[in-house]
């Protein structure tokens, strides 16, 4: 069945094509670029940007995978959660597409097409299993006892571990976003230079990164512009370690906790080296087997949510059109 997916959540505008939920015929991206210089997204300027290259985008989404649109069979869009302007811009195209030629439309929850990444590309992923989301607005423990039935273990009191890595690549004048960025500075330098604050490391499943973001701000700001700059590749190192420290230590846990065999992780963070290969390790020591998407399919794009939108069709059926762009739309 193929299927259309649409994403306008944030700021990127991304179009689609993907065959019965796990084979991607086109994921056309675009990252709106514009929102660096305010060191944000501004919404009214993304739901703009959406607008003008919606259109577009859908056309190279056709040409990339070679279909017309007469042999697209289902529509899915992101309808939450995320920024009301954008959403309303990819879903009203989405309805419209969906209207005009007569097709089923589902509206698709953001979260569960992250966790979808995973379900495209692994076919062999158990029903049963635990995911890790962390994004830029969400970090999230839930135990997905088959697809659509979720249980949320913890999530996150105040930061999100994406928003953690964003702010302080913003202290360190690292530009927005910033999560690849101190990835990749890490690389060069010692997790163990500082030792920052592990919050809530060994209580239950909810994770709090503000406190940590504040740490090394006050160290940071400490330092004199040329330690700044000897030291930045350690701060960024040990700021990560303290990051990933925790979301795998929870993560393992709560694997042995509900006894699932199968761990994934998801959305923008999931793209950290250093998270992948420590929970990798510490996963096969558990005796789990660790699954994680694509480097394109962990930042926001639309392959991720046609591949959800085809599984919620398949369980449930089509979305009535009435339905509205939900900004705080919850996952369970
Ligand atoms: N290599 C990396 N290491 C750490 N963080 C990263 C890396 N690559 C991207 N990120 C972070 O991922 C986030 C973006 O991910 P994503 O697109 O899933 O978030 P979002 O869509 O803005 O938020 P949400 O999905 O919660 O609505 C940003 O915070 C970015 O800094
Ligand atoms: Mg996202």
């Amino acid at each position: 069945m193929l299927t259309l997916g649409i994403e306008t959540s944030c700021d990127e505008t991304s179009v689609a094509l993907v065959d019965s939920g796990r084979e991607i015929r086109s994921n056309v991206i675009l990252s709106q670029a514009i929102h660096g210089k305010f060191g944000g997204v501004v919404p009214e300027v993304a739901s703009r940007e959406h607008v003008k290259t919606i259109i577009p985008i859908y056309r190279q989404a056709l040409e990339e995978a070679k279909v017309d649109p007469a042999d697209i069979q289902l529509v899915a869009a992101t309808m939450g959660p995320g920024l009301v302007g954008p959403l309303l811009v990819g879903l009203s195209f989405a309805k419209g597409m969906a209207w005009a030629r007569d097709l089923p439309f589902v509206g698709v929850n953001h979260m569960e097409g992250h966790l979808a990444a995973n379900l495209l590309e692994q076919p062999d992923l158990d029903d049963n299993h635990l995911t890790l989301i962390v994004s830029g607005g969400h970090t999230m423990l839930v135990h997905v006892k088959s697809f659509a039935e979720y249980e949320i273990l913890g999530r996150t009191v105040d930061d999100a571990a994406g928003e953690a890595f964003d702010k302080v690549a913003k202290i360190m004048g690292l530009g927005y976003p910033g999560g690849a960025a101190i990835d990749k500075l890490a690389k060069g330098g010692d997790p163990r230079f500082v030792a920052f604050p592990r919050a809530m490391r060994k209580d239950g499943y909810q994770f709090s990164f503000s406190g940590l973001k504040t740490a090394v701000s006050l160290h940071w700001n400490k330092l004199s512009g040329e330690e700044q700059q000897q030291q930045a590749a350690d701060i960024a190192a040990s700021f990560q370690d303290a990051v990933v420290d925790v979301l795998v230590e929870k993560t393992v846990r709560a694997a042995m906790d509900t006894r699932v065999t199968d761990v994934t992780i998801s959305g923008g963070v999931a793209a950290n080296s250093r998270l992948r290969t420590v929970m990798a390790e510490k996963l096969k020591r558990a005796g789990k087997r660790f699954f994680y998407p694509s480097m394109s399919l962990c930042t926001d794009n639309a392959a991720m949510i046609a591949a959800a939108g085809y599984f919620r069709y398949k369980k449930s059926g089509p979305t009535e059109f009435v339905i509205d762009a939900v900004p705080y739309l919850p996952l369970e």
